[in-house]
């Protein structure tokens, strides 16, 4: 079987800022930090959609320091107090966020109550995979892959920052899950390699962060909330509650979205112009 490297040899490049927030951030970042005092680092973040690609791209660009950094970017700033700060104004604004788009929760309600309601789908459910299964044209289809790509390259990941800090069953049965989406112990069957493989197939480019300048906030925000979940550990049980939400709701998702891009492939020989071919 053929398989492509998920990532190349070289550190992710920083993407172009998308406005004052962002800019503060990837400006910094090609400056040496300050090692022996605290230097803050402004940046508007009271005045910014929370939303908004300006924050999210902020955001995700601290984030990532704790994933893979970026090429020239010197790796002290993952732990920089200056940076940790501004990070912390912008979680403070995406959290408010949420959990006014929440709204209130039931505290009564067990985590196994929780997985029953969700463990049911409806027949007449709505929402991007449903779409793609039914109208979604080839480049629809693939601008899906793109938006999904900043997750699924680096799937899993963020919740398994969570590890550490659970014990017991709990800890043995998320690692039960995680290790599935590690491939097993095959490198080939890792969760972000297989999708790198269908970006390939796909005609995309599979390099990790590839299109971090071409999505919009939707495709970093989610990504943002994992991070936050898995780096905090305040939230650790939002980043197990939403890990087993994804789990139980995914499958039938990708079943859908699977469906109709095989169909488009082989009509399309797998290697013709994917651009010109709808379905
Ligand atoms: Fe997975």
């Amino acid at each position: 079987m053929k398989v492509t490297l998920a990532t190349p040899l070289t550190d992710p490049v920083l993407p172009v800022a998308a406005g004052p927030l962002s800019a503060s951030v990837i400006d910094v970042l090609a400056e040496r930090p300050h090692r022996r005092h605290l230097t803050r680092i402004n940046a508007p973040v009271i005045d910014s959609d929370p939303w908004g690609l300006d924050l999210h791209l902020a955001l995700y660009v601290c984030y990532e320091l704790h994933y893979r950094g970026f090429h020239g970017v010197d790796p002290a700033w993952e732990w920089n107090p200056g940076l940790l700060h501004l990070r912390a104004q912008l979680e403070i604004a995406f959290l408010d966020a949420v959990t006014e788009e929440i709204g209130s929760l039931d505290d009564q309600a067990s985590a196994a109550e929780a997985m029953d309601e969700i463990s049911v789908e409806s027949g007449d459910g709505e929402g991007p995979s449903y779409y793609i299964r039914d109208k979604a044209t080839w480049d629809q289809v693939q601008e899906y892959f793109v938006h999904r790509s900043l997750y699924h390259l680096k799937e899993a990941d963020p919740h398994a920052f969570a590890i550490p800090r659970l014990r017991g069953q709990a800890k043995a049965s998320f690692v039960a899950v995680e290790f599935d989406e590690y491939g097993g112990g095959r490198g080939e069957n890792l969760h972000q390699q297989l999708f790198a493989d269908l970006m390939a197939a796909a005609d995309l480019d599979n390099s990790y962060l590839g299109y971090i300048d071409s999505v919009p906030a939707e495709a970093l925000s989610a990504v943002n909330l994992m991070s936050m979940f898995g780096l905090h550990r305040a939230f650790r049980g939002a980043a197990v509650g939403h890990f087993a939400s994804t789990e139980i709701t995914s499958p039938p998702g990708s079943a859908r979205t699977s469906s109709p891009t095989t169909s488009v492939r082989t009509t399309c020989s797998c290697t013709a112009s994917a651009s010109t071919c709808s379905r």
